[in-house]
């Protein structure tokens, strides 16, 4: 198919996780009828370069600039829109570059806008409930309560919008320190706050892939909230997997969310209270992200035992 007759996906974050899984996704599919625009704060920089050398339309926007939006989005048929928390720590900021990012899909007339977000999980645990710390103020799960507040943003700027629920990424055992630590006896142990009760994840890659899924359903999915996992597995059995994939013994290490709190590495607090609504809310954050439509929306979707079994190598420590 000629590339002008392409409908045109603009990615936010083209040159990360999940941004990166969908702007390859559609180049994976010449004949799926979608061009990608791979949107960058660096075009020059490698990681640009390797995406225009696979055959995106590199440009610049920046999410923090409006203007720069407006331009990256014309003449595009639908955007992939995601924010950066862990970039800067503010659901302040992450509210606003959703408006912008709202306010120049509307201005660009965008078609189908995929917003990437997660529960505001003070519709569960209000403000005033004790069970865990209020955090800068006005949040429970900044990092979720920031996407999810955000939401009707695109619905009242008039997007035609999919509310994509995320999971765990499975490579924050690679790059965000959470793999198994070895113990004093030698012995490896994965922490995860979450007694018995299940987590759903994903490998950071098959995002992408289910949101070209999403894009390919047409209007299927407009007005839709739709969650994604790969697996959901409850510490125990991620331990099991771990130590059946690295072939030796890992322990599931079921520390409270306090003690996570406690752990003092910068969001550690986010993060136990994040811990904490998935444990404490299993059945509603687990139903929200149904294996089968995951599947549906992206057959290559991994499970954790596949995904361990391309990358254990990379695991540090182990
Ligand atoms: N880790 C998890 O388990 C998990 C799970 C669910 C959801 N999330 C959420 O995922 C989000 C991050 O997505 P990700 O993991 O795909 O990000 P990522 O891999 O860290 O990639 C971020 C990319 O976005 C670009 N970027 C950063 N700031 C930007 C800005 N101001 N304007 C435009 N582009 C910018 C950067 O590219 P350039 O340098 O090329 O501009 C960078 O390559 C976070 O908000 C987090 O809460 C994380």
């Amino acid at each position: 198919m000629a590339n002008d007759s392409k409908k045109i996906i603009a990615v936010v974050g083209a040159t990360g996780a999940q941004g990166g899984g969908l702007v390859r996704a559609i180049l994976e599919d010449p004949q799926g009828g979608f061009a990608v625009r791979a949107i960058t704060r660096d075009v020059t920089s490698d990681k640009a370069r390797e995406l225009a050398k696979l055959g995106a339309e590199v440009v610049a926007a920046d999410v923090d600039d409006e203007a720069s939006l407006k331009k990256a989005f014309a003449g595009a048929y639908g955007a992939f829109c995601v924010t950066f928390f862990w970039a800067h720590f503010s659901a302040e900021k992450e509210i606003a570059e959703a408006r912008a990012m709202a306010a120049a899909a509307k201005h660009a007339g965008l078609q189908h806008v995929i917003w990437s977000t997660l529960e505001d999980t003070r519709r569960h645990v209000p403000l005033s409930d004790d069970r865990m710390p209020t955090l800068h103020g006005k949040y429970k799960v900044p990092h979720f309560d920031g996407k999810g507040e955000a939401d009707h943003l695109f619905t009242d700027a008039g997007v035609p919008t999919t509310f994509l629920l995320t999971s765990f990424y499975w490579d924050n055992l690679l790059h965000f320190g959470m793999g198994p630590k070895k113990g004093a006896d030698g012995t490896l142990g994965f922490v995860l706050p979450m007694d018995d009760k299940k987590l759903p994840g994903i490998a950071a890659d098959d995002i992408g892939r289910a949101a070209y899924g999403i894009f390919k359903a047409g209007r299927e999915y407009i007005g839709r909230t739709v969650g994604i996992a790969g697996d959901h597995l409850s510490g125990a059995e991620m331990a099991a997997a771990l130590g059946r994939a690295l072939g030796r013994e890992v322990r599931h290490q079921a520390v409270t969310p306090e003690q996570y709190r406690g752990f003092g590495f910068p969001g550690a607090d986010d993060l136990g209270n994040m811990f904490q609504f998935k444990r404490d809310f299993e059945k509603e954050f687990c139903g929200a992200r149904s294996l089968e439509v995951s599947r549906r929306l992206n057959p290559k979707m991994q499970t954790f035992a596949q995904w361990l079994d391309r990358h254990k190598a990379e695991i540090p420590e182990a």
